[in-house]
């Protein structure tokens, strides 16, 4: 097999606080394939974010990656330093953030923006670079991209402007394009539209996605693995179809019952009983522990289990995971 384009190994990222140590990312590993869609799947504040940012070195002051590895086409990206990572940042690997308005620039039109970053990292002429962001505006599905360009950010809606954040995430053709809730507060008719945009600028590009949301339906849509993530932990990883089909973990399975139904508008994930697991100085337990059903002894007395192979190409970290349907 070919080897990964991104392979995350054992990474722990933490934010050491005056309240204590907040675990955000405590030992996640998975790969991302040449080509390849993955999908990273939690409720709200289970790490997703801070591993991305773990993988783009944009972990904010006072988080820091303690622990593990980021391979990133066999180069290490733990510890390269900022201008090495500049070099890299938008060509090869680029990340499109959560909440896009925000991180657009509110006193500098739209055009002005996406122009700068093409210009800057292609060295065209800024004209080029104009003509360049005009036409990504248009495939990702803008009808008038030029008064677009005019517009500034408050004058745009957040469809428009995640599409503008996705326009630039995929303008330097990167090799690793990382979305983090690209979609997320948009309706549901906006959301396939720039789903389907997304999807054939990857294929043209033949990019490699690391797509985080919380929103199972669009992991279904997109994504050809997945990684479920809960507490900083991955609790399981399998090929999209086996982990919907036969789902292994306690709390996939209660992520995938909340789904409301597929025909009904969008499929938010619903909340499953119970607290969110501690994230400062948590013990070292399954996470899922408090809310699980399975929860037998060991998952009391033991430490957190480790990812195991449950199946050709499906891996879960638990003590008692659903049997393999018969
Ligand atoms: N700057 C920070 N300082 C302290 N804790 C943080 C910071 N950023 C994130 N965290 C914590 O890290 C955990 C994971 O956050 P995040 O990765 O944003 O979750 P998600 O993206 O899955 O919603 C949360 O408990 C969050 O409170
Ligand atoms: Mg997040």
């Amino acid at each position: 097999m070919a080897k990964p384009l991104l392979e995350v190994k054992d990474l722990h990222t933490f934010f050491k606080t005056v309240d204590g140590t907040v675990k955000a990312v405590n030992g996640v590993s998975f790969e991302v394939e040449e080509g390849r869609v993955l999908g990273i799947v939690g409720e709200s504040g289970s790490g997703k974010t801070v591993t991305a940012l773990s993988i783009m070195q944009l972990v904010p002051h006072p988080g820091k990656v303690i622990q593990g590895s980021v391979l990133f086409a066999g180069q290490e990206l733990v510890g390269l330093g900022e201008k090495a990572m500049r070099g890299l940042r938008g060509r090869e690997l680029s990340m499109v953030f959560q909440n896009a308005a925000e991180a657009l620039n509110p006193v500098i039109p739209v055009g002005d923006q996406i122009t700068e970053v093409v210009h800057q990292h292609m060295k065209t002429s800024f004209r080029e670079a104009r003509a360049l962001a005009a036409s990504l505006l248009t495939q990702m599905g803008i009808p008038d991209a030029k008064a677009l360009l005019e517009s500034y950010p408050y004058q745009i809606s957040g469809g428009m402007a995640q599409r503008v954040m996705l326009a630039m995430g995929i303008a330097l053709k990167p090799r690793l394009l990382i979305a983090d809730e690209p979609t997320s507060n948009l309706d549901v008719t906006v959301q396939a539209e720039i789903l389907h945009r997304l999807e054939q600028q990857r294929k043209e590009n033949n990019a490699s996605v690391l797509l985080i949301t919380h929103d199972l339906g669009v992991i279904a849509q997109m994504a050809q693995e997945v990684v479920i993530m809960y507490g900083g932990r991955v609790m399981e990883r399998a090929d999209t179809r086996g982990l919907y089909a036969r789902p292994r973990h306690p709390y996939t399975a209660a992520l995938l019952k909340a789904i409301p139904r597929v025909d009904s508008a969008g499929s938010r994930l619903q909340a499953i009983k119970g607290s969110l697991p501690k994230m400062i100085d948590p013990p070292d337990q399954c996470p899922y522990l408090e809310r699980c059903t399975r929860a037998i002894n060991s998952c009391r007395t033991g430490s957190m289990p480790k990812l195991a192979v449950a199946e050709p190409g499906h891996m879960v970290a638990c003590y008692n995971p659903i049997p393999k349907p018969t």
